[in-house]
């Protein structure tokens, strides 16, 4: 068996402790990495998780082609196989579990197959040692903290070395990696990571460190070059955004401003996300407002609608004051979509609790939710909280609140039958070959016909007919 090198193991309990220090830029130099290792050979990069996530894994293949490695969808002819993984559910753990267990034997059936395990559940302490105790096929694990350290790493691991490399401290920003995106007419840009929030439920702030920004100039030297190369839309993207520059020494530059600043680029349509109501202000509301290349959504988790379980969940602000928040968003960008992410069966929550955010839900008519039942996460405050409510009771309660959701979404689809809307076309539809797709303003799926040569352009569609997930339209 082969020896497994632990060079650092992850300690949420370090991962936790915030301290001002200063922030590091390292600035990658891609030009350093001169060696081939993976010339002749496919790697298959599986992601999981948030779009932060999906961000990673841009970079991560990045290298890995600079590497000479060619990428497969096909975990079966891969010379290398990585897992970027997420850690916000237990579901979404218990799926890479099933991964890993699968590839024991594409481990088996083809000799020197790498495989590495990396994203947010790399992070936890468990992770570590449930692989150090049942999963020998994983070769390779690094964390969140150090994806630009894969190129030494993954030598290592081919010299037939087992490594384990995951850092808990967040102290860096790294510049400059090499990204391949999905498209090629809409990209996401980070604009800061990790999170000081600490919600209580919520293990990110753990398995993705402090709370960092990047400078402006950074934000705008990517941005310009993917302008420059042609592309429409961008989204910015942070577990806060609208906490974006609070942690900069002089904090007076906010994530409002950036949005005023973005605005004179010439760049077409501007999305971000993810907003905490806490701090989404006036200044955002407004730049949204005034600049009509920021696209008329808003993705604003409530999570609760019970202001004794917000209060329980460490989110920082009541009911009342999300809808007041709402309102004036409804007021000031006349036509918003609004959509949100809610926990039912959070430890202690009611049926009375319960019902408050049904109420919720249809108050602030959400055009959209992600709903979860609450997954307790090990290391989070929440974890200790007493839950009495059944599984089933919980079910129950998702179930019921979906249905309230749906009839959201398809009432956010209604309201543009008849209406002329603009529409980036993405690709081609999952289930037919001659039906194009892509996103309107308002963030809705919209599908028509239409040939190929449209992908990637921004068009007119007219809507026919609404549909709960999607509606459906013809080119104008
Ligand atoms: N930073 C984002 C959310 C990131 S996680 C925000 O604050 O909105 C995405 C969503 O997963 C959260 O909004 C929450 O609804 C859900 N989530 C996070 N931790 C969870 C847990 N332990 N159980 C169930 N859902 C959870
Ligand atoms: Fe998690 Fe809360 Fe941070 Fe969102 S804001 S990532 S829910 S801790
Ligand atoms: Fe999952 Fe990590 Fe994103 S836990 S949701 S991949 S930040």
């Amino acid at each position: 068996m082969k020896k497994t090198i632990v060079k650092s193991k992850p300690d949420l309990n370090q991962a936790s402790k915030r301290t001002a220090g200063i922030i590091e830029t390292i600035r990658f130099d891609i030009n350093a990495v001169d060696s081939l290792i993976g010339q002749g050979k496919l790697a298959n990069v599986q992601t999981y998780g948030c779009q932060g996530n999906v961000a990673d894994g841009d970079a991560i293949i990045g290298l890995l082609e600079k590497l000479g490695y060619k990428i497969t969808d096909d975990e079966n002819q891969a010379d290398l196989i990585l897992l970027n993984t997420c850690a916000v559910r237990e579901g979404a753990e218990n799926k890479i579990w099933g991964i890993v267990g699968r590839l024991k034997r594409v481990k088996k059936a083809r000799n020197g197959v790498l495989i590495g395990l990396c994203g947010c559940m790399a992070q936890e302490e468990t992770t570590i040692t449930t692989i150090q105790e049942k999963y020998p096929q994983i070769d390779l694990v690094f964390g969140t903290h150090n994806i630009h350290e894969l190129p030494h790493m993954l030598k290592q691991a081919m010299s037939g070395q087992k490594l384990i490399q995951v850092y808990s401290d967040s102290s860096t920003i790294v510049e400059e990696l090499p990204r391949v995106r999905e498209y090629k007419h809409k990209a996401f840009v980070n604009i800061m990571y990790g999170c000081d929030e600490f919600c209580s439920y919520c293990i990110v702030p753990y398995t993705r460190g402090k709370k960092r920004s990047r400078a402006k100039a950074d934000i705008f030297k990517e941005i310009d070059d993917l302008i420059l190369s042609g592309y429409s839309e961008i989204t910015l993207l942070g577990q806060n955004v609208n906490a974006y520059g609070t942690d900069f020494e002089d904090s007076s530059y906010s994530f409002g401003d950036l949005l005023d600043d973005l605005a004179k680029t010439n760049l077409k349509r501007l999305r971000f996300t993810t907003n905490h109501p806490h701090y989404l202000d006036e200044k955002t509301i407004k730049a949204m407002a005034n600049h009509s290349m920021i696209m008329p959504h808003l993705h604003l988790p409530v999570q609760a609608g019970s202001n004794r379980v917000l209060e329980l969940m460490n989110r920082k602000y009541t009911k009342e004051e999300y809808l007041e928040k709402i309102n004036l968003l409804k007021v000031l960008v006349p036509g918003i979509s609004i959509t949100t992410d809610i926990i039912v069966g959070f430890s202690g929550e009611s049926q009375k609790d319960f019902e408050e955010t049904l109420d919720l839900v249809k108050e602030a008519a959400f055009e959209g939710a992600f709903t979860f039942i609450y997954s307790k996460r090990e290391g989070t405050p929440a974890a200790l909280f007493k839950d009495d409510t059944s599984i089933e009771e919980k079910k129950l309660r998702l179930k019921t609140l979906n249905t309230v959701v749906n009839e959201g979404y398809l009432k956010g689809h209604k309201r543009f039958v008849g209406e002329i809307v603009e529409v980036l076309v993405d690709g081609v539809s999952k289930n037919n070959e001659l039906i194009l797709s892509g996103y309107s303003q308002h963030n809705k799926l919209v599908n028509f016909p239409g040939d190929k040569s449209l992908i990637g352009k921004l068009v007119s569609v007219k809507i026919t007919k609404a549909n709960t997930w999607f509606m459906s339209g013809e080119l104008i």
